[in-house]
């Protein structure tokens, strides 16, 4: 197919719902990606951190090679091992919880609201506070958590039960609790809201605020978990721990695959007939995640996220004293961003034609999430190539 007809064939028979750049890709390999014409791009935002391995990670597709010989999904009306050492990894990596595993990070988070609703049930408390900013997915409930009306309102009248607080602010926290408030949830660093970092003091405010009112605390670490910060999951470097965490994108290594891991005093609310995913957890998923948390460990990936990282900021501090444009630095471990004065879209428009992928989030936050095995040269290749384009773009 050529490329006129792949994109009249996606106009004609694709529904329009993604903006999309003029960029077709056809192979991956670790950060980069290939084009039709076989130009090699340097990928510094990897399927929206999906592919936390880099694309194609050689573990994962020797996983899905092994497995898909054997069983590639089953009923989770049987048992089969690779979910059984799954679950028990991801518990003793993380709080010693229980797994319910699915599809994607709006399932993993709408398979929290329901956990936080039966919680809540006996005391007659349904509702939730998310955060100004916030993102927790495009199914109606979670699009409705979502705190950003430009993703919600025009699907109103929207799910009841969701209320807004604005993040990093305690009082507004406290002014929107009431009776029937059973949950809070918040990114620990807010991703499509602009790469927000909690304050360590008011996330231990809001851990005391949850024990002390028998709230449950989520943590959407769909975009933060699975070493992206330099830790396993984003928690453990603020070392709060929360009642549910929600995880996708990286889990699966480019394979579709979400989790919600919740406390055991309240995993077991969630018996047989409360919730379901008939795909979730398959054999082929568990042992693409499998092969992830293998490769994060055999390769020690959080010690080069925390060195890279630490790298990749020094570099993007260079470039703010060089252009004035920038405005600050922001972000944690390799889920990093620079805010500009102006729009960043052509920033991102220039950079993809010298060669460098990455993403604008709310008009002016440049994000940029390398995989987490990033090479040093890759840095400084991707740090050139941004430097050409600021000075290409004039901002
Ligand atoms: C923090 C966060 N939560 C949830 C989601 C939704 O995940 P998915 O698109 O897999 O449903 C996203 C997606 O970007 C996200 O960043």
């Amino acid at each position: 197919m050529d490329k006129e007809k792949i994109i009249k064939n996606y106009n004609d028979y694709v529904i329009p719902s993604y903006r999309k750049q003029n960029l077709i890709f056809v192979k991956g390999q670790g950060s980069y990606l290939w084009d039709i014409d076989g130009k090699k791009y340097l990928d510094f935002f990897p399927g929206w951190a999906v592919s936390g391995l880099g694309h194609c990670p050689p573990l994962v597709v020797e996983r899905i090679k092994e497995q898909v010989e054997l069983l590639i999904h089953l009923s989770n009306n049987y048992y089969h091992p690779w979910q059984a050492i799954l679950a028990e990894k991801l518990s003793k990596l993380s709080f010693d919880g229980k797994v319910f595993f699915c599809n994607s990070g709006a399932e993993a988070n709408e398979a929290a609201i329901k956990l936080t609703r039966l919680y809540g049930r006996k005391k007659g408390r349904y509702k939730i506070i998310s955060m100004e900013n916030s993102f927790h997915g495009r199914t109606l409930a979670t699009v409705t958590m979502t705190g950003q009306k430009k993703y919600n309102e025009m699907f109103e009248p929207l799910p009841e039960g969701f209320i807004y607080a604005k993040f990093n602010d305690f009082h507004d926290l406290i002014s929107k609790i009431d009776s029937k408030v059973a949950g809070i949830i918040l990114e620990l660093i807010q991703g499509e809201g602009g790469v927000n970092v909690v304050d360590q003091d008011y996330l231990k405010k809001v851990k005391d605020l949850c024990e002390k009112q028998d709230l449950l605390l989520i943590f959407d670490e769909v975009q933060t978990g699975f070493g992206r910060t330099g830790e396993f999951f984003a928690y453990q470097l603020f070392k709060i721990e929360p009642d549910i965490m929600t995880l996708a994108k990286t889990i699966g290594g480019g394979f579709p695959m979400g989790a919600m891991i919740a406390k055991r005093e309240i995993a077991d609310l969630m018996g047989p007939g409360t919730h379901a995913s008939t795909f979730g957890g398959s054999p082929l998923a568990c042992a693409c995640c499998l092969g992830v948390i293998e490769t994060i460990e055999k390769e020690n990936l959080l010690v080069n996220v925390k060195n890279m990282g630490e790298y990749l900021k020094k570099k993007l501090e260079e470039l703010k004293e060089e252009f004035k444009s920038i405005k600050r630095i922001k972000g944690i471990g390799l889920m990093l961003a620079f805010e500009l004065e102006k729009d960043g879209n052509q920033l991102v428009d220039i950079c993809s034609k010298n060669g460098l992928l990455i993403n604008c989030t709310h008009t002016n936050v440049i994000r940029i999430m390398p995989a987490i095995n990033v090479k040093k040269e890759e840095i400084d290749q991707a740090v050139e190539i941004l430097k050409k384009s600021l000075r290409e773009a004039e901002i």
